[in-house]
């Protein structure tokens, strides 16, 4: 593992380099317009690499947010009568803008969120196809006619939006799941209001400028930003005011529980994206060089804090040693730390300091009992800049009762564990309260299909760390939520059926 520190980064300076400045936004967007609080408070946004400040951006509180809401009330009165082809159009203009100017999103992105900038620019893209897809979507949202059992009887189903939609983002993802919700929310004809992380709202803010470009009508998008101070009472809001009719969430499992009972208080629908434990797992008979390569960016893209990210590392015994070796050495080879925005850095900082803390503590306790770093283990001793950087860490010996083991890291701890039979690692594999995503390796094609239908996962990646797509359902089972967002399912989650039972 290299570390970058050929340029001295000062954010600032790469924060001017924007061609486009009108992308970075202070305010909030509400009904069309850039606003600020009414306590006219702001929160500090940092560059998690340089701990350096980039903004301040507008603090919204509870009253900010019913304004919001009643904007996209009001402009859901004319948004959900829009036909299909028109709210295709106009997603499909954003789609372009967004592409158009990814250079500066991802910039952007890397400033506030520490993503390296090859990946950031991923990112966008991957954004953009969720609004592009769902475009497409909003004329496919079919409903039904149905053979009446009854003579003289017609029934049907139609679809309708369920109306205005409260969405809260994470911070891993700045940009992507902002587009995965509101593409399909928007394809629906229902409208928002977003809150997204503290952490990184420019991302968000720099959407809504190109939404607002693209045509899209005051008040059907709409982003209230707040600080960590508000973020219990905005997310309180969001899953509590009536005139919201659903509530559309990605983050932990225990923010998610909390934000679905306060939701159930008005029978909100809800869609949970949370939290997942991926199980990662090498048979025997799996190519073993393709398994490591896929494992480095399976496990340490977004420097490990991704949801469906490997979580634990299964290796059957007979190659174990052999598999340590080779991905040792991969991820010394291929991954370099530093600055996002600096040349052929692929590895950036984590994005908090809370993130920092847990990794180190779920490190620290592995290490009491008996696990051993074979690569990494602290922060980088050469890095030259203040934020949250953590090396890629692999580990071995670690048992199975430490919190790494049973619990989600979210940063670059890879902690590989040895199995010696199928059943038995199936059943380690399942043996968690989460199932988002799990991985596998085999050559053995009854294993790839007894496997995959065994993993207690909403989604499987089979020889292949990589599962996400826009067309394709992204969700979990267990405690890692409820819903499907992207693919052809996605756009169900902001309809109701309605059924017509009609006498003639
Ligand atoms: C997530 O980590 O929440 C999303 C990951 C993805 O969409 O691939």
């Amino acid at each position: 593992m290299q570390v970058s520190n050929a340029v001295k980064i000062n954010s600032m300076d790469e924060l001017a380099k924007i061609q486009d400045k009108s992308l970075f936004r202070t305010q909030a967007y509400v009904d069309g317009q850039w606003v600020n609080s009414a306590s006219g408070k702001t929160f500090e946004v940092k560059d998690p690499a340089t701990l350096h400040k980039i903004g301040d951006v507008t603090d919204m509180h509870i009253e900010d947010v019913q304004k919001a809401v009643e904007a996209a009330s009001r402009a859901f009165v004319s948004w959900k009568t829009t036909t299909a082809k028109q709210r295709s159009v106009l997603l499909r203009k954003w789609y372009d803008l967004i592409m158009d100017n990814s250079k500066d999103l991802a910039r952007l992105m890397t400033l506030e969120g520490g993503k390296p900038l090859a990946e950031a620019t991923g990112e966008v893209a991957y954004g953009a196809s969720f609004i592009e897809w769902f475009g497409e979507e909003a004329k496919r949202a079919y409903g039904d006619v149905i053979p009446s059992p009854m003579k003289g009887t017609r029934m049907v189903v139609m679809k309708q939006p369920v109306g205005v939609v409260g969405i809260v983002t994470p911070y891993n993802f700045p940009n992507a799941m902002i587009t995965r919700k509101a593409g399909a929310a928007l394809a629906a004809g229902c409208t928002v209001v977003i809150r997204p992380a503290h952490e990184t709202p420019f991302s968000a803010l720099a959407l809504c400028e190109l939404a607002d470009r693209a045509g899209i009508p005051h008040g059907v998008l709409n982003v209230v930003p707040c600080s960590s101070e508000h973020t219990s009472d905005v997310g309180k809001e969001l899953t509590t005011n009536p005139t919201i009719r659903k509530v559309s969430f990605t983050g932990s499992t225990s923010v998610g529980k909390l934000l679905s009972g306060q939701a159930a208080g008005t029978m909100k629908k809800v869609s949970m994206e949370l939290g997942g434990n991926a199980p990662f797992i090498v048979f025997e008979d799996a190519d073993i060089d393709v398994a490591a390569e896929q494992l480095i960016f399976c496990k340490f893209r977004n420097s490990g804090q991704t949801c469906v990210c490997a979580n634990r590392v299964y290796v059957h015994e007979s190659v174990y040693d052999e598999f340590v070796a080779k991905f040792t050495d991969l991820v010394k080879k291929h991954l370099c730390v530093g600055h996002g925005l600096s040349e052929g850095v692929n590895f950036g900082p984590l994005l908090t300091e809370r993130g920092m803390k847990k990794i180190e503590d779920q490190l620290k306790r592995a290490v009491d009992a008996g696990a051993r770093a074979v690569l990494g283990g602290k922060r980088p001793e050469s890095i030259s800049m203040d934020g949250y950087f953590f090396e890629p860490t692999v580990l071995v010996n670690v048992s199975d009762d430490v919190p790494m083991s049973c619990e989600e890291t979210f940063g670059p701890l890879c902690p590989i564990f040895r199995f010696s039979s199928e059943e038995e690692v199936v059943s380690r594999a399942n043996d968690v309260t989460v199932g988002l995503a799990g991985y596998f390796f085999t050559r053995d094609i009854g294993r790839v299909f007894r496997v995959a239908e065994a993993l207690e996962v909403g989604m499987v990646g089979v020889n292949t760390g990589s599962i996400s797509s826009e067309v394709v359902p992204f969700g979990g089972v267990k405690e890692s939520g409820i819903g499907r967002e992207g693919s052809r399912y996605g756009i169900d989650e902001y309809l109701n059926m309605k059924t017509f039972n009609i006498s003639l």
